[in-house]
């Protein structure tokens, strides 16, 4: 393998510059050329592929979002699509691909290297809700960002003895609320792992408040109710004063965790070595902290699982 390319698809996450960086300075130390795809598969497509150098990834380290911009591409999930993004890869004598995103880009790099492109996978999603790695990048910076929002929100919450539903991003995935519900404290965690009883979450309140707690967090993720109707709800049933607060895509920005840009870094290098030991149609991923690879197939075909131990304990110490 001489030339391999990189490119970031689906909802970026923090991480996914140091993942590039750590593809491009791996792939160039191994003395292999290498190419960004901007635009992700819809770059793929139209062939828009940029030369990279040791200083086309300096100075990104430690920043959020995606150089290479990332993007979602229907036109990828057409046979013809796919013909189009080989021939863009064939004519510049493109040997390898690295697709760093979640189990929708995966899909994608199984049908390139069906169709004889070899290309790995790096786990890149906020969400970490890919089943065939316990963590994929941008996770942690994104709960630590929820964590450090429901934190200021507590304190005023406090100071005005207010209820607060706080909105995470989540919309399949319920890991983000958990992880954060769980480090804030908050008195209900509501997934769409579980789905929730709207008893349940104002007796919880209820019950704080019979003992002299005038303020509650519930955090929930977006893929369960909205924040907006649950607020409401409680509001209604409760009469308390209860305020909403959605985080939104703050979560899906800033600069990654060291812990993320350890595993990006990791994960990045890992990547270009298994295409070179002629490895193809796999993903990279963590097990019991080791990394470890997949195929695709593997690595996508149970739905992901939630730690119910993890909701169980959260409910237990948030009574
Ligand atoms: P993520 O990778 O973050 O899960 P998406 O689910 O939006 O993000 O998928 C990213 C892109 O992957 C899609 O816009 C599409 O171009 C491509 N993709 C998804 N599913 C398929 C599929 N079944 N076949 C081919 N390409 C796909
Ligand atoms: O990155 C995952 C995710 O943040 C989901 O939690 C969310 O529903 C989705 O992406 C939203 O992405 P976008 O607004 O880019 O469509």
């Amino acid at each position: 393998m001489k030339k391999i390319a990189v490119l970031t698809s689906g909802g970026d996450a923090p991480g996914m510059n140091t993942a590039i960086r750590a593809v491009v300075r791996r792939a160039l130390f191994k003395e292999l050329d290498v190419y960004g795809v901007q635009y992700g598969l819809k770059g793929l497509i139209r062939g828009e592929f940029i030369s990279m150098d040791l200083g086309s990834v300096g100075d990104i380290i430690h920043r959020g979002g995606t150089i290479l911009q990332s993007t979602r591409c229907e036109e990828f999930k057409t046979y013809e699509g796919q013909q189009q993004a080989i021939a863009q890869l064939q004519e510049v004598g493109i040997e390898g691909l690295i697709i760093i995103g979640g189990d929708g880009s995966f899909k994608a790099a199984k049908k390139l290297t069906e169709q004889g492109l070899p290309t790995i996978g790096i786990p890149a999603t906020i969400d970490n809700d890919i089943t065939g790695t316990e963590y994929s990048i941008g996770f942690d910076t994104a709960v630590n960002t929820a964590v450090e929002a429901i934190d200021k929100i507590r304190d005023t919450a406090v100071s005005h003895e207010r209820t607060y539903v706080i909105e995470v991003m989540g919309r399949d995935a319920g890991d983000i609320a958990l992880w954060a519900g769980m480090c804030t404290g908050a008195e209900s965690i509501i997934i769409p792992e579980v789905g929730y009883d709207p008893m349940d979450v104002i007796n919880r309140v209820k019950q704080g408040a019979e003992r002299g707690k005038m303020h509650s967090i519930i955090v929930a993720a977006e893929g369960v109710g909205k924040g907006m109707e649950i607020g409401e709800m409680i509001k209604k049933e409760t009469g308390f004063d209860t305020k909403v607060s959605i985080l939104g895509h703050l979560q899906r920005g800033g600069s990654p965790t060291a812990f993320d840009r350890m595993i990006s870094s990791q994960m990045g290098a890992k990547a270009v070595d298994l295409l070179i030991e002629g490895e193809k149609g796999m993903m990279v991923g963590l097990k019991n902290g080791r990394l470890i690879h997949l195929s695709f197939e593997e690595a996508t075909k149970e739905k992901h699982k939630i730690d119910l131990d993890i909701y169980d304990l959260a409910r237990s110490l948030s009574i």
